[in-house]
């Protein structure tokens, strides 16, 4: 099933979704006005609206609601991006330069301040308002959290795999827990589908980002720059994968490489050509695909529906997705 199989599926529930995202942006700033109408016709994949939308689909009868939080999902997602990039001093993403390297990180923060809280607007007054804020405000700081912890980890080179799958949890996959939940709680769905839509979507969210991390060691075309990891001392789970297993001496020289990365970028080059050789990357796609595993179990609560084999296939998207 490909995107535009999974979106004929979704209909008219999608067709809102959309037009929720463009109507809640509009502002009579024109400056806003116009960096916002760029960033829209340059959007991304946009595979958490539509995990969310699916979930509803094959839990019950999607209604605006469910496409109101898909919309506030991706709202949010985006403002995280917005934020990330100015974080990572980043200079590209989905192929172009990122809002940060146009209009300054001053200005990228405030419009990532902007589509937030419109994301919050968006779901004020909703019969489920008041899940739906919970839910997101558990996400928001979980974000918050999860950068926090990198940047601390990042600086004594001392993560460990259960640091690693906490951070990746509170920055990527607590958001596709959230919309996965509230997906379901729009359709009204028992409290036990509600929790089996949240482990669908927090295991495929670790995945993805999993995915992400492995695209980092790749050389490829994928919208954004490659190697950056390593450059801000992010210990990711191909070094981890690639450091298991080795003698104490060995680990600890390499931990000590990362140290020294910011006076030494050099290190860079020789740590990436270790975790290639020491198959850090094939031991990166062996947890991957645990956690598809995981998703697809969760699955198992769901009733047989076209929806619910779009989800499996999305969770196996992961395994094979080039960007
Ligand atoms: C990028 O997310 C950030 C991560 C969590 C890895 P996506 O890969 O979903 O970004 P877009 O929205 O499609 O560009
Ligand atoms: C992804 O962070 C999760 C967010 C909070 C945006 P990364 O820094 O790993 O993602 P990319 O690689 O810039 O998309
Ligand atoms: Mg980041
Ligand atoms: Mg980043």
């Amino acid at each position: 099933m490909n995107r535009e199989s999974i979106i004929s599926l979704l209909g008219s529930n999608w067709t809102a979704c959309q037009r929720l995202i463009r109507e809640s942006l509009q502002s009579d700033i024109p400056l806003l006005e116009k960096v916002n109408s760029d960033l829209l016709s340059n959007g991304g994949k946009q595979i958490r609206p539509m995990l969310s939308l699916l979930v509803s689909g094959a839990l019950g009868h999607p209604g605006e609601e469910s496409a109101v939080f898909a919309a506030a999902t991706e709202l949010i997602h985006n403002a995280t991006l917005f934020h990330d990039d100015v974080a990572d001093c980043s200079s590209l993403r989905r192929g172009k330069p990122t809002l940060s390297a146009v209009v300054g990180p001053s200005a990228a923060v405030l419009v990532g301040d902007f589509w937030l809280s419109r994301a919050v607007c968006l779901v004020t007054s909703r019969p489920h308002q008041q899940e739906a804020i919970e839910l997101f405000s558990k996400t928001l700081s979980d974000l918050a959290e999860g950068e926090m912890l990198q940047l601390q980890m990042a600086s004594d080179a001392g993560t460990t795999e259960q640091d690693y799958r906490r951070i990746i949890y509170c920055k990527t996959a607590s958001l596709f827990e959230t919309a996965c939940r509230l997906a379901a709680v729009s359709t009204d769905a028992p409290q036990a589908l509600v929790d089996a839509a949240g482990k669908y979507g927090a295991a495929v969210g670790i995945a993805f980002q999993i995915r992400d991390d492995i695209f980092d060691y790749q050389q490829g075309e994928i919208g954004k720059p490659v190697g950056l990891d390593l450059r801000e001392q992010k210990i990711t789970l191909p070094l981890l994968g690639a450091l298991a297993g080795q003698p104490e001496d060995v680990q600890q020289r390499i931990r000590e490489q990362v140290r020294q990365i910011p006076d030494r970028p050099e290190y860079c080059g020789q740590i990436s050509r270790f975790v290639i050789e020491h198959g850090g990357v094939e031991y990166a796609s062996r947890r991957l695909d645990d956690y598809i595993a995981e998703a697809e179990s969760a699955l198992a609560a769901f009733p047989a529906s076209p929806y619910r084999d779009a989800l499996t296939e999305l969770a196996r998207y992961n395994a094979v997705r080039t960007k």
